[in-house]
């Protein structure tokens, strides 16, 4: 791992997911500042473990502010639509059962199908990607398979993934820009993510009204909502197409974060090229200690108190998963890498009644694709001298570039 003085830790919390090494910074937040005020910035942090549960499992955080359900810089619009129908931005009483359909649809589906899937995927991809795999091609690659699946799960045809990713990625960068600022929220940003939204909305209405054309988890969405007694077409759509929006960069991103982490251990990848089972303990250490998600936010519904601090309505918590990760009240020597850890423990995929339903599904794919990057002879010692990270004040996304 790279080592930074303290002089270049992160400005602030929202500054660290693209530092080269945030680590130092989050492991002396979970340790000495559990839950405090940015005075500059003007929101709370949350950094230890008991901190960051408490907030995810409290009635009075929301995921967004009762004031302003949908940002003001989505305006009205498919990107304002899509966004504010998601079960992970919405605390509305609809919300529960929603969700509850949500997830049984996703558990419903069999691991092994998406295991054999995954593979085939990557399969056809190595045609579609070219003979050699270089940096870029590595990067194509992280963030094609997994969506691809979702994709293909919901019933997509192989045609139209192209465009779904485009789609996806404009809605994506114009809901992110909208919601934290990062990057700003230029008139043709969010443009572009109405349109992208407005797409994904008719293909996957298309696809949802044609028998023969559904998905085994788009079917099992429309099932599932119809016993949870959710009657909304609109309400179906929107979260079958959450399913790739949650998934996309998430994915990815733990795909290029397991690759770094082979290729900054030799060691480690000897015994990986040796034993492939390795894999999975692999993606998991990489989850607690190099996670995509490195924060996520609330918004207090009302006055209260949260981690012993009394909060006013309205006011912003920055959530730090990545930093209750190295808590050594959540796992011993939190900042020492180790696959072999017996009671690994990790906030990354949430907590509470917003904790997310596809840990499972995210890991296996993920591990899959690593498999076969390496089979393929993914050119790990180039990836750090490639490497950048994404800009985004919440997700920790690499980025090889040739
Ligand atoms: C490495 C991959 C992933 C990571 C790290 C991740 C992480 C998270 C986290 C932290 C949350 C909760 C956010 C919050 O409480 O503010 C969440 C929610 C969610 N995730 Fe994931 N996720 C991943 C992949 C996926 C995939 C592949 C899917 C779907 C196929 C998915 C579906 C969802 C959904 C629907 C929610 C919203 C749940 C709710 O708000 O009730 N996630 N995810």
């Amino acid at each position: 791992m790279q080592t930074m003085t303290l002089a270049a830790e992160p400005q602030h919390v929202r500054a660290a997911p693209s530092h080269p090494d945030p680590y130092p910074y989050y492991g002396r937040l979970a340790r000495e500042r559990p839950f405090f005020r940015d005075e500059t910035n003007g929101w709370w942090v949350a950094a230890s473990a008991a901190a960051v549960t408490a907030v995810l499992t409290s009635e009075l955080c929301l995921t967004r502010p009762s004031s302003e359900p949908v940002p003001e810089a989505l305006r009205d619009g498919a990107a304002a639509e899509l966004f504010g129908r998601l079960v992970r931005l919405r605390d509305d009483e609809a919300r529960g059962r929603l969700k509850a359909a949500v997830t049984a649809a996703l558990r419903s589906i069999d691991l092994g199908q998406v295991a054999d899937l995954t593979r085939r995927r990557a399969a056809e991809l190595d045609s579609e990607l070219g003979p050699t795999l270089d940096a870029a091609s590595t990067t194509r690659f992280m963030f094609a398979l997994p969506v691809q699946v979702v994709a293909q799960l919901l019933g997509l045809p192989h045609t139209r993934f192209g465009d779904a990713m485009g789609w996806l990625g404009d809605y994506g960068a114009a809901a992110a820009a909208a919601g934290t600022g990062i990057p700003t929220p230029t008139p043709e940003l969010v443009t572009r993510g109405h349109r992208g939204a407005q797409a994904l909305f008719d293909l996957v209405r298309a696809i949802k009204d044609d028998d023969t054309a559904r998905g085994p988890l788009l079917g099992a969405l429309v099932r599932e909502a119809r016993l949870a007694g959710c009657d909304d077409e609109k309400d179906v759509v929107a979260n079958a197409i959450g399913y790739m929006i949650q998934g996309y960069a998430a994915m990815a991103s733990l795909i290029g974060s397991t690759l770094l982490a082979l290729a900054r251990r030799p060691a480690l990848r000897a015994e990986v090229d040796a034993d492939r089972t390795l894999l999975r303990p692999l993606v998991q250490e990489v989850v607690r200690c190099d996670p995509v998600t490195n924060s996520t936010f609330r918004f207090m519904a009302r006055d209260g108190e949260i981690a012993g601090h009394r909060l006013r309505q309205g006011e912003m918590i920055i959530v730090l998963l990545a930093a209750a990760n190295r808590d050594p009240a959540l796992n011993p020597e939190p900042d020492r890498f180790d696959i072999a850890r017996t009671d690994r423990k990790y906030l990354e995929f949430g907590a509470g009644s917003h904790v997310c339903p596809a840990d499972r599904f995210a890991v296996l794919v993920v591990e899959i694709a690593v498999d076969h990057l390496l089979t393929r002879g993914v050119p790990l010692e180039r990836l750090e001298s490639s490497l950048s990270y994404a800009a985004s004040g919440h997700v920790r996304t690499p980025l090889f570039k040739a």
